[in-house]
C-alpha cells in the first residue's frame, strides 16, 4: 500500500510523526522483503523557519520529506492555489493508494483537493470539527476537506456527531473514530523530553510557578485591538507568575509592527520535546491554539483558552478549560478561577495512545 502523506504547518509535523511511527512499526513487525506501507512525504513548506519545521524532523525522527514544495508567506489563495498545483503534479507521478492529510490548515486543503480531483482516495486525521464560525480560514479548510474524504478519522465522540449531524452518514465516505494522534505523541515523548530537554533549567523555572502561553490564531493577531487587549491582560497575570511566551513568527512581526509592551517572557518557538517539559512544569496554560488546548489536558494542566469557541468542547464542558476570549477582564477572571481548579483530569476524551496504529489498519483494511 502506498500512502502520500501531506503535511506542512508545525502541528501537522506533530501528528504525523505519530503515523510515520505506526508504519514503521507495522513494516518492522510484517518482516517483509518490500515494506507493506510505503509511505512518501510531501512537506508544502508552508511553515519553513528551522524551529518551525525541521526541529520537528530531528527530534520527532519524521522520515525527511520526499518532496519539498517550498510554499508559504503566501495570501490564502495563492499558497492553497500553488500547493494544489504542485501537489496534483507530484500525486500523478506517485500514485498512491491514498493521501493522507491532518487538522485545518492551507496544505490540509490543497492535498486533499488535489487527491480527490485525481479520484485517489483521501483519508483526513482530525476529522469532523467544528467551530461553528465561519470567520476562521481553519473552518472552511476543515469542513471543504471532510466533504471530500473517503475514510474520516474523528479523534472525539463529538467529531462523529458533528458529522451525523451534517448528514455525512448518507455520503459515499467512511467515518471511523480512532482517538486523537496528538495522545499518541504526547504519551511516546514524555519520556525522552524529560531525559533531553533542559529547557526548565535554562529558562530557570523550576522554583517558582509558572503560566505557558501561545498566540497565533489570526482572529487574534490581524485585529490589532484583540492582540492589545490580550497582551494587556497577560501584563496583568505577570503580576501574580511569570508568562512563558514561545511566540509564533507571525504574532512576533505583528507585536513588533504596533510596537506592543509586553511583560511577559517570550521566547522563540521552541521544539517539541521542550514544550513538552514546558507542559510538564506549567501551572496553567492560556492559549488560542488548537493543539494546546488537549495538550494542557494529557498533562492535567487547566487551560484559558484566548478565542470566543473551540472544536475542544468536550473540554469545556469537563471544566478543564474555559474560554475567554479577547476581553481583559474575562481573561483575568478565568485565570484566577482555573489557577486554582481542579477538574478531573482522569477521563479517557481522546484515546489511550493507540490512534496512528488504528489509522494505519484502516487505510489497509479499506484500501
Ligand atoms: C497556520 C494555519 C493555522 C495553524 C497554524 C499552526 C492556515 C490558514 N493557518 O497558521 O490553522 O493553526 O499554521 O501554527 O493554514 N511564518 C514565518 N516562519 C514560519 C512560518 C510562518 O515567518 O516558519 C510567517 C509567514 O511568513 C506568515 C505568517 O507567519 O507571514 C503566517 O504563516 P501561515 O502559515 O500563513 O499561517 P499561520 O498563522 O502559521
Ligand atoms: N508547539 C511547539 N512549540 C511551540 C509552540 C507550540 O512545539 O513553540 C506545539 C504544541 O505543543 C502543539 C502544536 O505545536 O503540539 C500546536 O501547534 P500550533 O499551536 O502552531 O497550531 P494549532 O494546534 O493551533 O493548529
Amino acid at each position: 500500500m502506498k500512502i502520500v502523506t501531506v503535511i506542512g504547518a508545525r502541528p501537522q509535523f506533530i501528528k504525523a510523526a505519530a503515523v510515520s511511527r505506526a508504519i514503521a512499526e507495522y513494516n518492522a513487525a510484517a518482516q517483509d522483503q518490500y515494506p507493506s506501507i510505503y509511505e512518501v512525504i510531501i512537506h508544502t513548506g508552508q511553515h519553513f523557519d528551522e524551529n518551525m519545521s525541521d526541529i520537528f524532523f530531528d527530534e520527532m525522527q519524521i522520515p525527511r520529506p520526499d518532496y519539498h514544495l517550498e510554499i508559504n508567506s503566501l495570501g490564502h489563495g495563492a499558497m492553497t492555489g500553488r500547493m494544489l498545483e504542485k501537489i496534483e503534479e507530484v500525486l500523478i507521478n506517485e500514485k498512491p493508494d491514498w493521501v493522507l492529510v491532518y487538522g485545518d490548515t492551507n496544505s490540509t486543503l490543497a492535498g486533499a483537493l488535489a487527491a480527490k480531483k485525481l479520484h485517489i482516495k483521501v483519508a483526513h486525521v482530525e476529522a469532523g470539527l467544528r467551530s461553528y464560525n465561519m470567520g476562521m480560514p481553519e473552518e472552511i479548510n476543515r469542513i471543504l476537506t471532510d466533504r471530500i474524504s473517503d475514510l474520516l478519522f474523528c479523534p472525539t465522540d463529538t467529531a462523529v456527531k458533528n458529522l451525523e449531524r451534517e448528514g455525512f452518514g448518507t455520503f459515499p465516505c467512511c467515518i471511523i473514530k480512532s482517538g486523537d494522534v496528538m495522545q499518541d505523541a504526547a504519551l511516546f515523548y514524555r519520556e525522552t523530553a524529560a531525559r533531553k530537554s533542559d529547557i526548565i533549567s535554562r529558562l530557570n523555572l523550576s522554583a517558582k510557578p509558572f503560566a505557558l502561553c501561545t498566540i497565533h490564531r489570526a482572529e487574534n493577531t490581524d485585529v490589532p485591538e484583540r492582540l492589545a487587549t490580550i497582551v494587556n491582560a497577560l501584563n496583568d497575570i505577570t503580576e501574580e507568575m511569570d508568562v512563558i511566551l514561545p511566540i509564533h513568527p507571525r504574532t512576533r512581526k505583528i507585536m513588533e509592527a504596533k510596537m506592543l509592551d509586553t511583560k511577559c517572557i517570550i521566547i522563540d518557538p521552541v521544539g517539541y520535546l521542550d514544550m513538552i517539559q514546558l507542559l510538564e512544569h506549567t501551572r496553567i496554560v492560556l492559549t488560542d491554539s488548537g493543539g494546546l488546548q488537549k495538550e494542557a489536558f494529557f498533562f492535567c494542566k487547566p487551560c484559558v483558552t484566548l478565542r470566543d469557541e473551540t472544536e475542544w468542547v468536550e473540554l469545556v464542558e469537563g471544566g478543564h478549560n474555559t474560554l475567554a476570549g479577547a476581553n481583559k477582564l474575562d481573561i483575568c477572571s478565568a485565570f484566577l478561577k482555573m489557577r486554582s481548579a481542579s477538574p478531573n483530569f482522569d477521563r479517557n476524551l481522546y484515546g489511550a495512545g493507540q490512534a496512528a496504529s488504528r489509522i494505519i489498519n484502516e487505510l489497509f483494511r479499506l484500501q
